[in-house]
């Protein structure tokens, strides 16, 4: 498909629907007391759901197979819920505001919402492992791998490890990529992954997605920093300014704001110049997803 003739806006409203509609079907719909109401007050409603787009987009990208891609984008959204959820408590951020509502713990109960978010973790994997034979088993072993890998310590809880062991400290350049790849980039990466994992690629394509989801993840979070500075709450959905009043090493406090912003071209760079080096001929989707990652406003 050419650029040109490539719709965007009907791209992801179409599979935002699809993704909205199967997470509302999956999530907590049975879980007891008042589990699967703060389950679903985590997940539905609100998000940009870029990772399941991301996801979408790179099952596309190989011709995967469409099943496991739904799956497979959902199983990364309860990942990420799960983290906000964690990451907004008192024990973390402290955070009162998320996705325009109050934060989970806020209105359940802290209890409730370190339960959801165990459930979420746990349902995310739940998700990639049917028994109907829809997803081909060797399949959900990968799928199950990458998700996990991006998820532990190896990934986003030990990228937060070190966000909260480095709350007042100044990290030099190399310390802070390395807590920014983890703790947001590894689950974005994970997602190009996951979705790449619904088909078939060679090694050289394999290799460039990676690429692409290193250069794009690292990219994700360069720009929620710079966010934090210059949007509104209004506008983010969560609380401004939080990174300078809890005293969080970003890549504003860094680099400033112009270097930073300057930086995350660069990486929208890296990360164009790998798709193309991946050879494949259906990344438009990707492409796209790529700038709206850095030109964003929430
Ligand atoms: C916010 O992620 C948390 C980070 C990893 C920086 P998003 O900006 O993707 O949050 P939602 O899903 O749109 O709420
Ligand atoms: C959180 O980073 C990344 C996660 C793994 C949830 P932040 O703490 O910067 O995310 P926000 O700004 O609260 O969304
Ligand atoms: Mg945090
Ligand atoms: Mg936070
Ligand atoms: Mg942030």
């Amino acid at each position: 498909m050419s650029a040109q003739a490539f719709d965007f806006r009907a791209w992801s409203s179409a599979h935002l629907a699809t993704v909205e509609n199967a997470l509302s079907t999956w999530v907590g719909q049975d879980a007891p007391a008042d589990l699967g109401q703060a389950m679903r007050y985590a997940v539905l409603d609100g998000g940009k759901r870029l990772r399941p787009l991301l996801v979408l987009a790179a099952q596309e990208a190989v011709q995967g197979l469409p099943q496991a891609g739904l799956r497979a984008a959902c199983s990364v959204e309860l990942i990420h819920a799960y983290s906000l959820v964690h990451d907004d408590m008192p024990c973390m951020d402290n955070d009162v505001l998320r996705r325009g509502k109050p934060t989970v713990h806020v209105a359940y109960g802290e209890a409730s919402a370190l339960l959801a978010g165990d459930a979420l973790q746990a349902l995310a994997f739940e998700l990639l492992t049917p028994d109907d034979g829809s997803v081909p088993d060797a399949m959900q072993a990968v799928l199950c791998r990458l998700l996990a890998r991006a998820a532990g310590s190896e990934g986003m809880a030990g990228g937060q490890a070190i966000d909260l062991a480095s709350v007042g400290k100044a990290l030099d350049e190399v310390q802070l990529r390395r807590m920014h790849r983890l703790k947001t980039g590894a689950l974005l990466q994970g997602s190009v992954l996951m979705g790449a994992a619904c088909g078939q690629t060679d090694a050289s394509a394999w290799q460039a997605l990676k690429d692409y989801g290193a250069a794009l993840g690292l990219a994700f979070q360069v720009v929620d920093d710079i966010l934090d500075v210059v949007a509104d709450s209004a506008t983010l959905g969560k609380t401004a300014g939080k990174d300078a009043a809890q005293d969080k090493p970003t890549y504003v406090s860094l680099l400033g704001l112009d270097r930073s912003r300057a930086y995350a071209g660069e990486l929208l760079d890296q990360a164009m110049a790998a798709l193309q080096a991946s050879r494949l001929s259906n990344t438009v989707a990707l492409a796209a997803l790529a700038h709206m990652v850095v030109n964003r406003s929430n």
